[in-house]
């Protein structure tokens, strides 16, 4: 009774989640669910991506039920599954897909994911005409969402993904907790962070009091390791506690002695559905050669799987509403193949519709961080970089006690 004269009543939107997750997932479904449900629509939920599309499906009901948004992760679970052909599964399983859509009577779908997921959705879109719209989601924040952030006058090609103001906030806390005990130990700790081509996250430890860094953009070939040496040496001499926490990218390509080639450090031989291999173990390596080329002790802790993991912050909360509200916009149109993102990086105040636009989602790419918030020359983020995070986190947080006990002569 309640839903009979709204707009959408009779019709069904399903959500999925695909990729790796995110701590905003479940607030993105939450507020595209109660959207969805105000315009009449009753709301599914796609179970584990793709997945939940294939055989006999698997899907449940979200209309009318309890969800925390707050809570990490995707309550509907993610996988990375390709319903294309690829390498690792060379069998279209599209037609699988556009079965269960028929069974489930699917109207629209809406597809939470980066551009493996998205770009799937987007060719189902073109080539079998299903009605879709994307959702960005990545704590890599790569995805090519045309966010301008403009520094001191100038506009700057920037990002910003659901997931990644959580993560960020996640690992300015960490290396803020890893600095006190590297400076028990006047050591210098390599903090890997998740990042397969991209330094945004990586970026993010400078406001937990990181130093330095290295990001998978710029390769680090056989001159720039000695540049990069000479750099730690002096970062570190200068430090008032000597000690220092570098951040470095999973996905750097790193100059190794015995190959005498520059190249990434995978964690294992696989590749999934999309062709992605995993990265892993780089800190390892950055870590033992700073120890014995600079004589200065040195560790290295794998930050793995901490940035994506628990619940939702603040500025996602406020971020995949705005998005959420985009996407009332796309349904009231009919304006398929979209993906809703924000036209600037603004503080969370400001994260409102009228500042929101959409974006064609299909191949949306890849974007690096550009020389703008990265100087090579220091292998160190700059200004523009600071100031890019300052309106999602807020100021740099980390404890500093700055004693200075006089010594006793006797
Ligand atoms: O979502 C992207 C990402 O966070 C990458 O930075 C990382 O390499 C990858 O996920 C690893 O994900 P998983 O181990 O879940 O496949």
């Amino acid at each position: 009774m309640r839903y009979e004269n709204k707009l959408f009543h009779g019709k069904t939107l399903a959500i999925l989640s695909g990729g790796g997750d995110t701590p905003a997932i479940n607030s993105s479904i939450e507020a595209i669910r109660n959207r969805a449900s105000l315009l009449g629509f009753k709301v599914y939920g796609i179970l584990q991506g793709w997945k939940g599309l294939l055989g006999d499906g698997d899907v449940v009901d979200l209309t009318n039920q309890p969800y925390d948004g707050y809570y990490g992760g995707t309550a509907l679970r993610s996988s990375r599954t390709n319903p294309f052909p690829s390498k690792k599964n060379p069998e279209s399983r599209v037609p699988q897909v556009l079965r269960n859509f028929e069974r489930y009577k699917i109207d629209v779908l809406v597809t939470i994911g980066g551009d493996d997921t998205n770009g799937a959705a987007k060719r189902l879109f073109e080539t079998e005409g299903i009605p879709v719209i994307g959702f960005p989601k990545t704590i890599d924040n790569d995805l090519r969402t045309r966010t301008i952030h403009t520094f001191q006058g100038k506009d700057i090609e920037a990002v910003l993904c659901p997931g990644f103001p959580s993560a960020a906030r996640s690992m300015m806390e960490f290396t803020a907790s890893i600095k006190t005990t590297a400076e028990s130990h006047s050591r210098i700790i390599v903090m890997e962070v998740m990042g397969r081509d991209a330094g945004w996250l990586t970026g993010t430890c400078t406001f937990g009091g990181g130093s330095l860094g290295l990001i998978p953009e710029f390769d680090i070939t056989r001159e720039r390791k000695e540049v990069f040496f000479e750099t730690v040496k002096e970062a570190y001499m200068h430090s008032k506690k000597k000690c220092l926490v570098i951040p470095v990218s999973e996905g750097i390509r790193w100059y190794d002695e015995k190959t005498g080639k520059v190249d990434v450090v995978y964690a294992s031989s696989e590749v999934d559905e999309y062709g992605h291999p995993r990265f892993g173990g780089v800190s390892g390596i950055v870590a033992s050669e700073i120890s014995s080329k600079l004589g200065i002790e040195a560790r290295a802790q794998i930050s793995g799987y901490y940035p994506r993991a628990g619940h939702c912050r603040h500025y996602d909360r406020r971020l995949t509403s705005t998005l959420a509200d985009k996407v009332v916009d796309l349904l009231l149109r009919e304006e398929y193949g979209q993906m809703p993102v924000m036209k600037r990086i603004v503080p969370n105040v400001e994260l409102e519709e009228f500042n929101t636009t959409s974006i064609d989602m299909g191949a949306v790419g890849n974007k690096p961080l550009s020389e703008d918030y990265y100087d090579i020359s220091r292998f160190s983020f700059t200004d523009a970089y600071s100031d890019f995070l300052g309106n999602i986190l807020g100021k740099p947080e980390y404890d500093d006690f700055r004693y200075d006990f006089p010594v006793v002569i006797p």
